[in-house]
């Protein structure tokens, strides 16, 4: 048992234990199993920008965990408290750099930012600091699983009681949002996983997700290793696979939400919720309350991430051969924005939010009710 989750290692991207870090290699994914030491910050921020660990909840927990290794093996940090706390802070702005869509990573760095200057007010010596830390980012590991789960369960019970004709339902994921995208079970495919569980899942497909192949190598593997009934199909297949009745409905992750609900997450989800309104399929967003940016009224000011043209260029999503025409032009966005018109409810641990008749959702009044200490604040 490592993350004190028990998993199957195959699954885990993310392999903690004090003092020391293992990121699953994805890259490497479907083919080998390859992890790689992360000894610090800057191994973490590398290993980010390069899609060694990818998705929203694992990036943040990756680069949190990664400081804590990084700070426990500071014995001769000579500073006071307010300096340990400086310390963290600048490297954990350090990492939010690596990437910038997802929220995830910002809301952890936040809350842990917080966290030391509080205890800084307090203690006077710098190891106190690093040890409460240390603390603090372990236990986003273990919440993430409990909180997946909640997200699968909610997300199951959802599309099971929208089914009037109560037979099993075969349900389009897009991307890799499960266990190797989070600390555990995953958020979308943690829906289908429970779907699975409740023995109400007819079949899960999923997209392969071009350029990168999150779909196909990533989501692929997880489905044929928990033994779900899955198919893959061309992103371009979706439309046709939604015209020929074969899809209940749609579940996706979120990179981060704004205030009213708009979703920015995998380039190609916006053309599904399209697909998926013309055809009357429902479309959920499942994501935990920290993919959600209340400071953000809408999605037009998300920051889109562009990655390098290689990953069109040449062949397993940048890492294998060329296969395009030398000399084209290439954009590349690594994520779409849904609009919340296009979206049936957001999944949480906390429950489905849902939009009363209007185009949007009303998240902050949602927020509200829920403990506001787990939300990103306006
Ligand atoms: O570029 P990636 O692979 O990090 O993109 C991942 C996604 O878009 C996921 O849908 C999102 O991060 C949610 S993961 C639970």
């Amino acid at each position: 048992m490592a993350n004190g989750v028990e998993q199957d290692k195959a699954l885990q991207s993310i392999f903690y234990k004090h003092g020391s870090l293992q990121l699953l290699d994805q890259r490497k994914l479907p083919f080998e199993t390859l992890y790689l030491d992360i000894k610090d910050s800057q191994d973490a921020w590398v290993a980010i920008q390069d899609m060694v660990v990818r998705g929203a909840p694992a990036i943040a927990i990756a680069a949190a965990l990664s400081l804590s290794v990084e700070v426990s093996k500071l014995g001769d940090f000579s500073g006071t408290a307010s300096d340990a706390a400086y310390f963290l802070s600048d490297k954990l702005d350090y990492l939010v750099s690596s990437r910038p869509t997802a929220v995830n990573l910002h809301d952890a760095a936040t809350k842990l930012k917080e966290v030391v200057r509080k205890a800084a007010a307090t203690v006077s010596d710098a190891q106190t600091i690093f040890q409460i830390y240390i603390e603090a980012a372990e236990i986003m590991l273990e919440e993430d699983v409990a909180s997946n789960k909640a997200i699968g369960s909610y997300g199951a019970n959802i599309i099971q009681q929208q089914q009037k004709d109560s037979k099993n339902v075969s349900v389009l994921t897009h991307c890799n949002t499960g266990s190797l995208a989070t600390a555990g079970y995953g958020t979308a495919l943690g829906v289908i996983r429970a779907l699975h569980e409740k023995g109400i899942l007819e079949r899960a497909y999923c997209t392969e997700t071009r350029p990168f192949n999150q779909g196909s190598r990533l989501t692929a593997f997880e489905l044929v290793h928990d033994k779900i009934p899955g198919t893959l199909i061309a992103d371009s297949a979706a439309a046709a696979l939604m015209k020929a009745g074969r899809v209940n409905a749609v579940t996706v992750g979120a990179d981060r939400v704004a205030a009213n609900g708009d979703t920015a997450n995998k380039i190609g989800t916006y053309s599904l919720a399209l697909s998926a309104k013309h055809h009357g399929i429902p479309f959920y967003v499942a994501a935990p309350l920290t993919s959600i940016d209340l400071s953000l009224p809408s999605g037009d000011k998300i920051v889109i991430e562009e990655r390098s043209p290689k990953e069109l260029l040449n062949a397993r999503g940048g890492l294998g051969e060329q296969v395009a025409a030398s000399g084209i032009s290439v954009w590349n966005p690594a994520f779409d924005v849904t609009p919340a018109s296009l979206i049936s409810g957001i999944i949480t641990e906390k429950g489905v939010i849902t939009k009363d008749g209007t185009d949007c959702f009303d998240i902050k009044s949602f927020a509200e009710g829920v403990s506001t200490s787990t939300m990103n604040k306006a």
